[in-house]
């Protein structure tokens, strides 16, 4: 399990920010435009609360959220109970209890899917995926002031051109989204930098927002599962 120390220690103020995120549904349209999961097969990986669950369902034939920290899961599972095409299962991007080939779309978003290191996940993605099928990544984009100057403020080991060449290596497209963040007040966007960032980024961050709404980039990356046989390593021509 990655430490997810926001959503794991805040919920209520993680469900907020969620509440808060892209107020305009930019993401999700730019999602849907790539790789629609309408009458698709959906599974949300590091599903935590199962924010998103519920929009997936809204046009998906099935969705289902995998989570590995059991009070998210048991949370998730509460928000969907009502609706009787979403189940919510344990277990993490690298180990899915999927069969082989048996749904559309791996989405995940902030969620264990940071750079190198997470092969494993990727591998596992494809098993699960049908022919033709899509891992979609969504995570912030450290590049974008002025989010991303906090975040590197905090994290100064994090190399967002890294964590970029890596999932460009690992043949996924990359397109970059501009959002809106809106907050009800001043009080909820204060406890949200608060959990996303150190004291003293947090401060900094808070300090450096007039208002209540905050520009915020995102990157989505794509990788498709090929419809055809793959064949690997080959770099000539075939008459080598
Ligand atoms: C920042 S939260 C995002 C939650 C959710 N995707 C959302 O947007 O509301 C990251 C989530 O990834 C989960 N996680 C941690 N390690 C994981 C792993 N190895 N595989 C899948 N998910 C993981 C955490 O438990 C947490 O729920």
């Amino acid at each position: 399990m990655i430490a997810s120390p926001n959503i794991w220690h805040w919920p209520e103020v993680y469900e907020q920010e969620n509440r808060a995120q892209d107020t305009h549904s930019a993401v999700y349209s730019a999602l849907r435009v790539d790789t629609d999961w309408a009458g698709l097969d959906v599974v949300d990986v590091g599903c935590g609360t199962g924010f998103h669950l519920g929009m997936f369902a809204k046009t998906a034939r099935s969705v289902i959220g995998v989570e590995p920290h059991p009070p998210l899961a048991e949370a998730a599972r509460r928000r969907v109970g009502h609706l009787d095409t979403v189940r919510v299962l344990p277990g993490s991007a690298a180990h899915m209890p999927l069969p082989d080939e048996s749904v559309d779309l791996v989405h995940a978003r902030t969620a264990y899917f940071f750079g190198p290191g997470c092969g494993a996940g990727i591998t596992e993605a494809l098993r699960v995926l049908r022919p033709g099928g899509a891992l979609a990544i969504i995570d912030l984009d450290a590049t974008a002031h002025p989010y991303g100057e906090w975040m590197l403020a905090d994290l100064p080991h994090y190399r967002p051109r890294v964590v970029e060449a890596f999932f460009d290596a690992q043949g996924f497209s990359l397109r970059r989204i501009d959002t809106e963040w809106n907050f009800p007040d001043r009080g909820t966007l204060e406890r949200v930098l608060g959990i996303e960032f150190g004291p003293k980024v947090a401060a900094r961050a808070i300090r450096e927002t007039p208002g209540t709404t905050l520009a915020v980039r995102y990157r989505l990356h794509i990788r498709r599962k090929p419809r055809g046989i793959e064949v690997g390593g080959f770099s000539g021509s075939p008459a080598d």
